[in-house]
């Protein structure tokens, strides 16, 4: 049997701000689970919905070096759907209102919780042959492996992957103060390993220090290696392209399933689909307080407000869009307070064609991916996307940009051999998503059966893990052999 630690900053059910929780509270409970013992440690947020904290159990505490600082470490464990989970818990680091804020406390808090992770492996008498880490607040975590815990014979045969899920954010921080908070050794902040453009990086770490680098699909691992997608690091990852997988997620099809979603209007079965997803919107059309008609084209949006998603094209297209289509755009979403602000206005200028909830809720998120007709996804880069997954497992049809995960997951429709998922664009233009969303309201319009057909082989796809967990089982065992 295997042991692996899945290391992150966020993981459902306790803490979710995007996809990373998702994968990572859902990979575990599709491995084999005869084969690998995995367990997933994330860090004790003050902010975690409250109704979680009576489960969780007192492990140990102790202490752990940083530098000059000698800090508390308190280890939690619970089990959720078989999978266990410990818990990193330090208030003066995790007591925030959310789990991320400015950058330079949380690349000291990120430190800290990737040196606890490994001091705590002894007392938690768990010794995993795997380390998996993810993003950039983990990306110390194989750099201390090797360094402060390398003559530790505890750790001596543990090997790391590191699964990078987004490039924008690589946890950049003046050289001195890094040194400083993580106690790391001068010698190793050079251009090979931890410094880039005059700046300790942490992703660079992981992607340095690990034995295997993943990310989240096979379009998005060309993509890093490439001067337009890598971040500034683009000679990093090719250099790195030997050690570099790319692993389409999948997502959890039973928290995503119609048949038995709690949180939506009405449920229904791929065989009962039309009729159930007409009655899922109409009754979001009148939660919402917008007309109830049954042929209006519902496109829905969920998604982080940031640039990466692509709202500067939706920002531009609105004003031509909306009064030219029988569209209603339903909106949830957090984040930038530009994207916000305009989606306000534009819910002002609009109230019968947006609507727009701007906030966090599981609940409106299943609701629209169940009601709408199709989910736009214009973004500038998407390593995977999970939405879009979504969208297809409710006979949504996605309207993407072809980027990353994007491209690897939603075939563009074919109107001569009607064959497809969904429709897609290339460049990044508000002209070409505009034209590309009229076509589309055109073909719901105008050639229905067309449609329905496509949203049949949507929802025939299959995108649970099943298929890619097989290539974590085999990277891991891979990677345990050498
Ligand atoms: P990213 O991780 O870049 O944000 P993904 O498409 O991979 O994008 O995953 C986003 C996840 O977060 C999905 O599970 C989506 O449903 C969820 N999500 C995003 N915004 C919200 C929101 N405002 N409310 C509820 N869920 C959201
Ligand atoms: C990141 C990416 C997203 C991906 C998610 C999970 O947040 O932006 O594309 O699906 O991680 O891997």
């Amino acid at each position: 049997m295997k042991k692996v630690l899945l290391v992150s900053s966020e993981a459902v059910p306790y803490m979710k701000t995007g996809g990373l929780a998702d994968v990572v509270g859902s990979l575990p409970k599709y491995m084999n689970r005869e084969e690998y013992d995995v367990r997933v440690i994330i860090p004790k947020y003050a902010c975690m919905d409250a109704s979680f904290l009576p489960q969780l159990r007192f492990v140990c505490h102790f202490y752990v070096n940083l530098n000059w600082r000698r800090q508390y470490v308190g280890i939690f464990e619970s089990e959720y759907k078989g999978i266990h989970f410990y818990f990193v818990d330090n208030e003066f680091y995790f007591a925030g209102p959310s789990p991320y804020d400015k950058i330079y406390e949380d690349v000291e808090k990120f430190a800290y919780f990737s040196k606890a992770v490994l001091a705590c492996l002894p007392y938690i008498d768990f010794a995993p042959d795997i380390i998996h880490c993810n993003d950039w607040q983990t990306g110390l975590v194989p750099v201390y492996l090797r360094t402060s815990f390398g003559d530790d014979n505890f750790y001596a045969g543990i090997k790391t992957v590191f699964s990078i899920h987004n490039m924008q954010f690589q946890g950049r921080w003046r050289i001195r103060e890094v040194m400083d908070i993580t106690g790391l050794p001068a010698h190793i902040f050079n251009a090979s390993e931890l410094e880039s453009y005059g700046e300790a990086n942490y992703l660079k770490g992981g992607v340095v220090y690990a034995d295997a680098v993943t990310t989240v699909s096979p379009s998005y691992a060309r993509d890093i290696t490439t001067v337009e997608g890598g971040e500034g690091l683009s000679g990093l990852m090719s250099a790195t392209r030997y050690k570099l997988y790319g692993i389409l997620n999948g997502i959890d099809y039973e928290e995503y399933n119609p048949q038995t979603d709690p949180y939506i209007h009405a449920n229904f079965t791929r065989k009962d689909a039309l009729v159930g997803k007409k009655r899922n919107k109409a009754a979001l059309q009148k939660e919402l307080g917008l007309p109830v008609k049954e042929d209006a084209f519902m496109v829905g949006i969920v998604s982080r407000m940031t640039n990466q998603k692509g709202f500067d094209l939706i920002a531009y297209a609105l004003d031509e869009l909306l009064p030219s289509m029988d569209i209603q755009l339903v909106v949830l979403g957090t984040g930038e307070s530009q994207y916000e602000k305009m989606f306000h206005h534009f819910q002002n200028k609009y109230p019968d064609k947006i609507s727009a909830y701007i906030g966090y809720s599981e609940e409106q998120a299943h609701k629209i991916f169940a009601s709408s007709d199709a989910l736009l996804m214009p973004s500038m880069f998407e390593p995977c996307g999970l939405c879009q997954m979504m969208a297809m497992r409710y006979g949504t049809l996605p309207i993407v940009r072809e980027t990353g995960g994007l491209k690897d997951t939603v075939e563009p429709y074919n109107e001569y051999e009607n064959t497809g998922t969904g429709f897609s664009f290339m460049n990044f233009n508000a002209h070409e998503m505009m034209l590309i969303i009229r076509y589309a309201y055109n073909v719901y319009s105008e050639h229905k059966a067309e449609w329905n057909d496509m949203q049949m082989r949507a929802m025939d796809k299959n995108f649970s893990w099943n298929s890619s967990v097989h290539e974590y089982e085999k990277l891991y065992d891979k990677i345990c052999e050498q």
